[in-house]
């Protein structure tokens, strides 16, 4: 029976699809908690944006698999800790001193904040709420070889909020209401802008592209639904 030609050139297949989503990365998205990456995408869908800020952060972490406390408050709340990113048992305690993120600590240890804060259930490996600068090729991607099962994005850093996958599909979109200030907590408005601005200005174009079209659905995609069915009226 030959069955390793089928085998290996099924391994290859898995290898190149891998190797697209984490760039330069030897191991491609490896490191991924794909139970738990699931999980989230499942929860991120079911979060309402539309709603006050505070929830929605709350919310959002918990979709994250990571529990509202006092390590993670800072979740969601900044321009830059934006990222979902559900790892691997064996990548959690991984720092940056091998993948060398630009921008970032040289060690940035995580590891037992990660395993202090996840919630189990949802499946092997951690979450964690981690930083997106020089995205694609930040923490989640490089140091821990994994995929972002969602990230909050402020479009174009308006109050317009998205909870994007990591091929930019859209899982939720909103707009966040607030009563103290602008969300998010620590920054507000420039916060947003900030946030929008790692992505708009990647060194990486054709994520930068996928980002900028998610956004135009979620600002612009029921504005020009809407007008189509206005036309289809008048006919
Ligand atoms: C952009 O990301 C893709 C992976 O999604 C990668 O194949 C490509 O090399 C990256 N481009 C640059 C300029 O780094």
């Amino acid at each position: 029976m030959n069955r390793y030609p089928v085998a290996s050139s099924l391994l290859l297949a898995v290898a190149v699809a891998v190797n697209h989503d984490c760039p330069h990365q030897a191991n491609g998205c490896g490191g991924t908690a794909e139970e738990r990456a699931e999980e989230a995408k499942r929860r991120a869908r079911l979060v309402s944006l539309d709603a006050p800020w505070n929830e929605v952060r709350e919310a959002v972490v918990d979709a994250c698999g990571l529990q509202v406390q006092q390590s993670t408050s800072h979740c969601f709340q900044d321009f830059n800790h934006v990222d979902c990113c559900t790892m691997d048992s064996t990548r959690q305690h991984e720092t940056n001193e091998a993948s060398r993120v630009a921008g970032m600590h040289a060690v940035n240890y995580l590891g037992s904040h990660i395993v202090d804060a996840s919630i189990s259930e949802r499946g092997p490996g951690g979450s964690w709420c981690t930083c997106q600068i020089s995205s694609p090729e930040d923490v989640c991607h490089r140091q821990f070889g994994a995929r972002t099962a969602f990230k909050l994005v402020w479009c174009r850093g308006t109050g317009f909020a998205a909870l994007l996958d990591d091929y930019a599909n859209v899982l939720s979109h909103g707009k966040p209401t607030s009563a103290r200030g602008e969300p998010p907590a620590m920054g507000g408005a420039r916060a947003r802008e900030q946030s929008w601005r790692v992505l708009d200005e990647s060194k990486n174009a054709s994520w930068a592209s996928r980002w900028r079209a998610a956004c135009d659905e979620v600002q612009y995609g029921a504005k020009a639904e809407a007008a189509e069915a206005e036309e289809h009226d008048e006919l």
